[in-house]
């Protein structure tokens, strides 16, 4: 449903009662299921091992589905779990339509969703389709000779370009058979598909089709943009010393991808209650109604606009990067949000590729919790579905290795090599390795108090974060200012609010490099989030909030101004 239905459904209402801020009403009922309620991301490898073999599975998440339930969710995104040779975790994938044996087996998937939809919640799966792993059938196959079946089924090339793959290094690889090269736009074991070769589409379009038919919520598509190439494979204007350019810059959102994603949506997509949601670095404000809604191809897409400001461009060389601008990082967000006024879009501050919010958006000094609130209460209040990434719920922070060699994630390997390359001393490249690394957001999840903050009763697959003794679930439970209980209070607050669900989106005093404020209005009724990212006292206007009550925030009592880290919600 648009805005426009939405505020004609919500102006019938009568149940507009402001006594008690929560509002429910009708109008509810006519967005969609996936636009009510949060969605929780699961990077299962991290999340709760039930066999003791250091690697969380399937098993973990059912046993944990109450909890999920407990902050509201109507979804769990699942990161791939089919099988594969993990090197990058599952994004390199060696069978569309089967189980790891490390997560499980497919009676557990099925038990999950079927406990899961005992709970009224979806279980959404990541589909990985610009690549597979180097250990695919498919890709075994094509590599034995140039004249197989699937001989065109990767991207093969007699010469090399001087593109620079996502992890680092030439997005090349010599196959000593084949006496070719084949692209790979992220690890050498992930080569990407040819897209071009409809026999590949199809048998694509047939593994979503088979977890359609097992009653998946949805999808979540990885890096979607790359999936067509242009026509002519030039050299880059070199930006490494090396003499390599980042192949985002020469491959990302090609002409005529739009074609291929419309023919993805009608063979798999249609006619099913599901949602979709692309991930998608890089397509533009102004272009994001080709790509989602009625007239595009997903229901959200994942950009990447707010989450990398500290970055140039799109190819996110983490030791070039510059301190946040909190207008930039601001204006990333209210462009988005005016740009899918008629659309829908995913809000969200973490995932499995980025670090903690607490440490990523706020200045060093900042109180941990205050912060992790801060950010819930921008997550729930901006105009979308929230997503939550495991452990968010929990104000965890970021972790910090003394050796690149601790390290499991490969861009973090491909980080440190390009930052030594560019002269950087260890020291220096490990600053931007422990401030961006992706093994931030997959330190094990924090149950409680015991060993391996109760995720593993074995030897845990990467270190648990050292705070867990302070920081866990079973602590935060007992306490009801903890930062779960803020984030249960507020998806509750915010899937049965009106204004909040559908209400119009209008940022204040854009250009302020300390608040982010910002409004959300429907009908008469108002909102008003501020947020302080600052370590000291900001004072606003106070006309702004004339009328207006406090309602919720991470501060229980109020001031005349906002102290360092404030988040405050009031309404009219
Ligand atoms: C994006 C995923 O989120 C990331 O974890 C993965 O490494 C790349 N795509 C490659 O699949």
């Amino acid at each position: 449903m648009n805005r426009r239905e939405f505020i004609k459904g919500a102006m019938t209402m009568t149940a507009l009662a402001w006594a008690n801020p929560i509002i429910l009403v009708d109008a509810a009922s006519q967005i969609k299921w996936w636009q009510k309620k949060p969605v929780y991301q699961i990077y299962p490898k991290s999340f709760l091992d039930t066999t003791g073999k250091g690697t969380g599975d399937l098993r973990g998440v059912i046993n944990k589905l109450d909890y999920i339930k407990s902050l509201d969710a109507g979804a769990i995104w699942l990161t791939p779990i089919y099988p594969s040779p993990m090197v990058d975790n599952g994004y390199d994938i060696s069978d569309y339509t089967g189980i790891n044996p490390l997560f499980g087996t497919m009676e557990d998937f099925d038990e999950l969703i079927d406990e899961a939809k005992e709970r009224d919640i979806k279980i959404v799966m990541d589909l990985v389709f610009n690549h597979s792993s180097d250990q695919h059938p498919w890709f075994l196959e094509s590599k034995s000779s140039r004249d197989n079946p699937k001989a065109d089924w990767y991207i093969w090339r007699d010469e090399k370009t001087n593109w620079r793959s996502i992890f680092g290094g030439s997005a090349w690889e010599w196959c000593e058979e084949r006496q070719q090269y084949y692209l790979h736009t992220f690890a050498t074991q992930q080569p990407d598909l040819n897209w071009e070769n409809p026999e590949v589409r199809q048998a694509l379009f047939d593994a979503a089709n088979f977890w359609l038919d097992k009653g998946v919520g949805g999808f979540r598509i990885d890096a979607i943009v790359y999936i067509k190439k242009p026509k002519i494979f030039a050299d880059g204007a070199p930006d490494s010393p090396d003499g390599t350019c980042a192949i985002h810059n020469m491959t990302a959102n090609t002409d005529g991808i739009l074609d291929f994603l419309h023919e993805f949506k009608r063979k798999v997509f249609d006619g099913h209650d599901i949602f979709t949601v692309g991930e998608a670095n890089s397509v533009k404000p102004e272009d994001l109604r080709y790509w989602v809604g009625a007239d595009g191809v997903f229901d959200m897409l994942f950009e990447f606009s707010h989450v990398n400001v500290m970055f140039n461009n799109g190819d996110e060389i983490w030791h070039r990067s510059k301190p946040i601008k909190l207008s930039e990082f601001k204006k990333a967000l209210s462009d988005s949000q005016r740009a899918t006024r008629e659309l829908w879009y995913p809000i969200y501050f973490e995932n499995h590729d980025k670090p903690r919010s607490v440490n990523n958006f706020f200045p060093h000094g900042s109180d941990k919790i205050l912060a992790a609130k801060a950010m819930a209460t921008i997550l729930f209040t901006l105009r979308g579905t929230p997503f939550i990434y495991q452990g968010e719920e929990i104000g965890l922070a970021n972790t910090k290795f003394d050796s690149i060699d601790d390290y499991d994630d490969i861009s973090s390997h491909g980080a440190y090599d390009l930052a030594r390359a560019d002269g950087l001393s260890d020291k220096e490249a490990m600053r931007f390795v422990q401030k961006f690394s992706r093994d931030n957001a997959r330190t094990p999840m924090q149950w409680d108090s015991s060993k391996n903050a109760g995720f593993t009763s074995g030897k845990p697959w990467l270190f648990v974060h050292s705070d867990f003794k302070s920081c866990n679930v079973e602590l935060e439970e007992k306490n009801p200012d903890s930062v779960l209980n803020f984030y249960r209070k507020l998806s509750a607050f915010r899937n049965s609010s009106e204004i909040l669900l559908g209400g119009e989106y209008e940022e204040l005093y854009p250009d302020n490099e300390e608040i982010f404020i910002f409004t959300r209005t429907l009908g008469e009724k108002k909102f008003i989030t501020a947020v302080n990212f600052t370590t000291h006292d900001v004072k606003l206007p106070a006309q702004i909030f004339d009328g207006m009550k406090k309602i919720f925030g991470n501060y229980s009592d109020e001031k005349k101004y906002f102290r360092p880290t404030e988040a405050a919600v009031y309404g009219n």
